[in-house]
């Protein structure tokens, strides 16, 4: 039998493409170039699977031209960049990586969370800028942190871990909503407790963002979620770009509605909505919540290890889809 042809659609870890090239035929990228979706389809022909990260889309135009296709293994907790649909119709599995990167993703959302209420961006650009000349008793005062009432939209594992280090660190309210309540016992683990929407938007002093991206979720939170904060509120985005209408956000932030915003991802990424650049009140990262090199390092492993379950033993570890 010959061995399966993989696509790894970006530059990964060298010592995973040498994992897989011990399993399959593999074509990498190493310049990592960002191939278009035409030149990703014209690769795609005849390949037997493929590695992704998130930024290619899989979706019926590519799946039509990719006759051998039989998985794509996202490189990634979020699979926004799948039509799971057409993947399922056309026969082939979708993966993606949970766990690996809960807590480290977790870990970043405070750091957000705190870089945030705290202004330490802002302050730091202050100082850079060579400006500060003196102490004074409201430089860059910020929102309280501890003891202040922490609100979670989304309450998958990235959002429980967020509500534990609330709760347990910072000695934080947690309140949380989500698509579907969690047991009593986790309710009583991450110390949170259930609330509508609406009261999740009125009470929150810092409101995270975790939860996926679906046409649902599409701006789940525009101008009128934002009139209904605190003004002294701050957002906290880790999901994705699109839950956020970015241009109503940098409205608000301009215009002082809530407090300051915390942002790792944007809509149309790696674009950044012009308004929100030119605002002090927000902290802006480029998508790099999962950023510590082992937990990329097992994100890539856990793709890789997909690939070659379901090629050797017929089943992949963590499957998005069932075919
Ligand atoms: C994820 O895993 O979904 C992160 O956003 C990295 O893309």
């Amino acid at each position: 039998m010959p061995e399966p042809r993989i696509l790894v659609t970006r530059r990964i870890f060298p010592e995973v493409i040498e994992r897989l090239s011990r399993h399959f035929e593999v074509e990498s990228n190493p310049d990592d170039v960002l191939w278009t979706q035409a030149e990703l389809a014209q690769r795609m022909a005849d390949k037997d699977g493929a590695f992704t990260t998130g930024s290619h889309r899989i979706d019926k135009a590519l799946l039509a031209v990719s006759p051998r296709l039989k998985i794509v293994a996202n490189m990634a907790v979020g699979y926004n960049n799948f039509d799971v649909e057409a993947m399922t119709a056309a026969g082939v599995q979708a993966t993606n990586t949970p766990d690996v990167l809960t807590e480290t993703t977790a870990d970043f959302g405070f750091a957000l969370l705190m870089a945030t209420a705290r202004r330490i961006t802002e302050s730091e650009h202050y100082l850079r800028a060579g400006q500060w000349t003196r102490w004074s008793y409201d430089m860059f005062a910020g929102g309280e942190v501890h003891g202040s009432t922490l609100g979670i939209l989304g309450m998958g594992r990235i959002g429980q871990g967020i509500a534990r280090r609330g709760a347990h660190g910072f000695g934080m309210d947690v309140i949380y909503h989500n698509r579907s309540r969690l047991s009593p016992e986790l309710e009583a683990e991450c110390k949170a407790r259930y609330v509508g929407k609406d009261e999740l938007l009125a009470q929150a002093d810092h409101l995270v963002l975790v939860l996926p991206y679906t046409p649902e979720s599409h701006h789940a939170i525009g101008a009128a979620e934002i009139a209904r904060m605190k003004t002294t509120a701050t957002l906290i985005n880790i999901a994705r770009g699109g839950i956020v209408d970015d241009a109503a956000l940098a409205e608000a932030l301009k215009d002082r509605r809530i407090a300051a915003a915390g942002l790792d991802v944007f809509e149309g990424e790696p674009s950044v909505h012009p308004g929100l650049l030119e605002v002090p009140n927000v902290v802006l990262t480029p998508h790099i919540a999962s950023a510590t090199v082992a937990t990329r390092l097992a994100m890539a492993n856990l793709a890789a290890d997909n690939l070659i379950a379901f090629f050797e033993k017929g089943a992949p570890l963590t499957p998005v889809n069932r075919i």
